[in-house]
């Protein structure tokens, strides 16, 4: 039996290694429903156009509505020997509705059907990407809100460096997400163009609409240039370039939710539903999931780098390398629709150990740049008040103490600027209190720009 639509031309079959080496139907039949609107919208074309007749059109859209139900059924049968999901799928309708069914590839090529399906797909796929990171940002600006006022160390180097509101922590993140919709949305646009038209590289003979298919399949406009549409993947690099950004924003977090819920840190604990324990180590519970994502954005790299690889080589027009684009880009998108998720739900079950987060800003001299901005204040020129600290500070170490725990008699001893005032400047509270100005961590501004993520989260 003569299997493959091509078969008139060769006077050999290829063997089975080779049929299982060049076929993609295993992993594209995932394109399988984005495939079949493709199809409808380039038959109703071909009908208004008189390219092929309204009965032609309404045959093929009867044997697509059985195909699309026997797929959603799981009882389509799937076949190796057909390569790929779009000659399955039209060797189906054509046992379905005969004529009508051979008729539909007319003015076409697989090279601009997939090429529109991969766009399709990617739309989707953007679309959710986007409502997720909604959902974390706002599940993230929920958790900042309870913590407007809880003070944690912040860190520079790893050392404590100025007390910071955990809110505010916490609202970088919904800051760095948000650039990663803006990124994804910016994509989209780029995504959102039809290529089906290019046919197999220089278009068609026939008197094709290739504004109406645009519009019927939802796309802001079509590809300009035949052969760019079928042979370029740029846009699936830059979708995967900015799924890496947002895997690594993700993998930073991942980083510090591990260590704040280490039992030496001990600032925040992580629900049991997203930990796992040890099979030898009965007291252990890990921060697998974290961990996980962590890991995870390592292989979103690798697909970023994978793509690049694969178009790098690859002469105009279309070539059958682009076959390989497909599974590091659908498993890009598993995994950071997977993630975004996960994150979503563990961001209510975070336990935040605010008496912890506490203790240790209170170590570190965390409130040494708030001395030295006091000295400022009563006139000292900032170097100066910085010195005066700095031997504070020395004379701290010494004593093992606070600044906030000096005499003022002492204090006074490297400023005689220094009075009994100074003890308010010395406090976490006041330290994050008086921060108090657009992006700063005073809890008034962390109100403020919870405010401006939930109206922007609302639009
Ligand atoms: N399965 C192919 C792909 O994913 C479809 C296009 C094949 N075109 C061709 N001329 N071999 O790219």
């Amino acid at each position: 039996k003569k299997a493959e639509a091509w078969s008139a031309r060769f006077s050999e079959p290829v063997s089975d290694l080779v049929k299982r080496y060049t076929a993609s139907v295993f992993f594209d039949k995932r394109l399988a429903l984005f495939d079949i609107e493709g199809s409808l919208a380039h038959a109703e074309m071909l009908a208004a156009q008189g390219i092929i007749s309204a009965q032609d059109r309404a045959e093929i859209e009867r044997g697509m509505a059985h195909i699309r139900a026997e797929i959603e059924a799981g009882n389509f049968e799937w076949l190796l020997d057909l390569e790929d999901v779009h000659l399955n799928i039209e060797k189906r309708l054509t046992e379905l509705v005969g004529d009508a069914g051979k008729r539909l590839h007319t003015g076409r090529s697989r090279n601009d059907q997939v090429a529109t399906d991969i766009r399709l797909y990617m739309r989707a796929a953007i679309d959710d990407i986007l409502a997720l990171l909604n959902s974390l940002r706002g599940a993230l600006t929920d958790l900042a809100e309870h913590n407007a006022d809880t003070i944690m160390p912040g860190f520079t180097h790893l050392q404590v460096a100025q007390p910071v509101t955990f809110g505010h922590h916490l609202l970088a993140y919904v800051e760095m997400f948000g650039r990663d919709a803006e990124r994804m949305q910016d994509t989209r646009r780029r995504v959102n163009r039809l290529p089906l038209g290019a046919a197999a590289l220089a278009g068609t003979t026939f008197p094709i609409d290739r504004l109406r298919v645009a519009k019927t399949l939802g796309f802001e406009d079509v590809c300009h240039n035949s052969l760019d549409a079928v042979s370029d993947r740029d846009f699936a690099i830059e979708f995967t370039a900015a799924a890496s950004v947002l895997m690594m924003h993700i993998s930073r977090m991942s980083e510090e939710l591990v260590t704040w819920m280490s039992p030496r840190v001990g600032f925040i604990d992580i629900a049991d539903r997203f930990c796992t324990g040890s099979s030898i180590m009965p007291q252990k519970k890990n921060p697998d999931v974290p961990e996980l994502a962590r890991g995870k954005t390592g292989r979103v790299y690798g697909h970023l780098m994978g793509l690049l690889t694969l178009m790098k080589g690859q002469p105009l027009a279309y070539n059958k390398d682009n076959q390989e684009d497909k599974e590091p880009l659908f498993d890009t998108v598993d995994t950071v629709l997977d993630t975004l998720r996960i994150f979503t739900d563990m961001a209510s079950g975070i336990t935040v150990k605010a008496e912890n987060m506490r203790a240790a800003a209170l170590q570190g001299y965390a409130t040494a740049t708030d001395l030295a901005d006091y000295l400022v204040k009563k006139g000292l020129p900032f170097r100066d008040a910085h010195e005066a600290v700095a031997h504070a500070v020395r004379a701290c170490d010494d004593a093992k103490c606070d600044l906030s725990e000096m005499s003022l008699e002492r204090l006074r001893e490297f400023s005689p600027l220094i009075e009994q005032d100074v003890f308010a400047v010395l406090t976490l509270e006041g330290s994050v209190a008086a921060r108090d100005h657009v992006g700063g961590t005073a809890p008034n501004q962390v109100r403020a720009a919870i405010a401006r993520v939930r109206a922007q989260l609302a639009e």
